[in-house]
């Protein structure tokens, strides 16, 4: 008796939920994908050519299970689907990218596919009937081929013709769309696609391709900001940012050799990309530049590989911004001394020369990098608060593989998303300006060079039927609840796995 009283007030306590935060009213939820992941229909009606196309096509086998993003779940077709899938999740906005060479089959603007503008006047206007804000950002990955043989983002006139492009997108849907995002993610343009080979175009020209990269990235992205700022946002009044993916780093060690380590790592992973931006003074990180400066010079190169910003670009680019876009998934820890691997020379790990690892003990999801670390996206977020002086922040991308054997009952990824948007809740109490989340993914989709054998979707995609029919996982459940409730429960199961569209919606 006495003992069925104590499980029932357990029973009890554990039903109430450990705290009762909410989210703002204002709070936007979302999910977010990318063009070439999920769009397919690479060469219908006028589509032109692009980098995933093209390295898929000519070079299979750099592809884990030698699979492309030809038709991934055609969302081409089946963009009336994704949105009900909005619907049914009760999101307030969806972030997806515009595919440049659909919109610009050469990639300059003297022609322009109309079936590809309405294609995504479609998508928008679909969205905004119920109410769901889009998200839109410019580039995730997909440059058109042709100008990749013009050198890509090596050629410094990519800044010209990434602005003539963002102002068509303005020109064509900023009627509609208030939030911009210029690039998403440019480490892993500029150190995968050209100072390493783990994302198209794969030149791998270590040491190097990085460094010019990044120049020319972050004044592409300040062309477009302020084109978007002088000429658009007067009569649009929407806001234009720029997403990075942050792990959080943190020191192995107490010692000032681990700390000073962490910041060079922090250096070459996020900030070369963002310091530009979001910093007081300006230019690209002191520390990496003298670095590799001094290193350059040693190996007999004329001039640095990493060429700097002019104080006339500093000035030009610092600034630019109206929010940071982050993207979150795991954590390293950062060692001055231990860990190291063998790294080829010259190259941008062989210029700061630092070890990391990770504990064994968070849990490991499908993919070998990304595991759920206590803090990790909490960390990042203080971190972005106190080195850029409190900028508004949006989570733009956040979330869980899992094998597609893990099937609908996706408990890991639950726990996943709960943990992270307990931290979004501490994050806000520090006082941390953030104004939404983005799940990645709304869907199941073409994860690069993994192809299909990571899953991240709240919806599984069954790519075997014609149709991509897409079914909720519990996750989708379990998100569609803080929407509704505005809180996180770790408790909560849905009673059914049916999914319908609430009111309003
Ligand atoms: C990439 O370049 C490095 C030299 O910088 C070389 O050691 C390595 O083998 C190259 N990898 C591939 C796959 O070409």
């Amino acid at each position: 008796m006495k003992l069925l009283f104590l499980l029932g007030l357990i029973a009890a306590c554990s039903a109430i939920p450990r705290q009762q935060r909410k989210f703002p009213d204002d709070f936007l939820f979302g999910t977010a994908t990318a063009s070439y992941q999920i769009e397919g229909a690479w060469n219908e009606d006028g589509k032109g050519e692009n980098i995933w196309d093209h390295m898929t096509h000519t070079n299979p086998t750099v592809i884990k299970d030698v699979s492309n993003g030809d038709v991934a779940t055609d969302s081409y077709h089946n963009y009336k689907r994704d949105v009900e899938m909005m619907r049914e999740l009760g999101l307030d906005a969806y972030r997806f990218s515009l595919s440049w060479s659909r919109i610009l089959p050469s990639g300059f603007t003297n022609e322009v596919n109309q079936a590809g503008v309405d294609f995504y006047n479609n998508y928008i206007n679909e969205m905004l009937k119920y109410n769901i804000k889009p998200m839109v950002t410019l580039y995730h990955w997909d440059l058109p081929q042709k100008l990749q043989e013009l050198g890509g983002f090596m050629n410094p006139m990519v800044s010209d013709w990434f602005e003539d492009y963002a102002r068509l997108a303005y020109q064509l849907f900023g009627d509609r769309v208030k939030l911009w995002i210029t690039f998403n993610e440019p480490r892993e343009v500029c150190y995968q696609g050209y100072g390493y080979n783990t994302k198209a175009p794969i030149l791998n020209a270590t040491g190097i391709g990085e460094y010019i990269c990044a120049k020319h990235l972050v004044i592409a992205h300040a062309k477009a900001y302020h084109a978007y700022d002088k000429d658009f946002r007067p009569s649009q009044g929407g806001v234009c940012g720029y997403t990075t993916n942050l792990h959080s780093f943190e020191p192995l060690t107490d010692s000032a050799e681990d700390t000073y380590a962490t910041e060079l790592r922090k250096q070459t992973d996020w900030a070369i990309y963002t310091d530009p931006i979001y910093s007081e003074e300006g230019g690209f990180p002191k520390d990496l530049v003298a670095i590799v400066a001094a290193k350059s010079a040693e190996q007999g190169y004329p001039r640095s590989r990493l060429p700097e910003l002019t104080e006339e670009e500093k000035a030009y680019v610092r600034g630019t911004y109206d929010f940071f876009g982050v993207n979150h998934y795991s954590a390293y820890l950062v060692s001055a001394t231990e860990h190291k691997l063998e790294q080829a020379v010259p190259s941008m790990y062989d210029d700061i020369d630092v070890g990391w690892t990770v504990d064994e003990a968070w849990p490991v999801s499908a993919s070998t990098w990304l595991r759920l670390a206590p803090n990790s996206l909490l960390n990042v977020l203080l971190d972005l608060q106190s080195r850029y002086n409190n900028p508004v922040i949006y989570v733009t991308e956040n979330g869980w593989s899992q094998t597609l054997e893990a099937g609908l009952m996706d408990e890991d990824r639950v726990r996943y998303y709960n943990a992270k948007l307990e931290e979004c809740l501490d994050a806000l109490d520090a006082g941390v300006r953030l104004k939404g989340y983005m799940a990645w993914s709304l869907m199941d989709n073409f994860e690069w060079m993994q192809g299909y054998t990571e899953r991240f979707g709240l919806y599984e995609v069954d790519l075997t039927s014609p149709e991509r029919t897409r079914t909720p996982r519990l996750s989708a459940f379990m998100y569609k609840h803080v929407i509704t409730s505005r809180s996180v429960d770790q408790e909560y199961r849905p009673q059914t796995m049916t999914m319908t569209i609430d009111e309003g919606h």
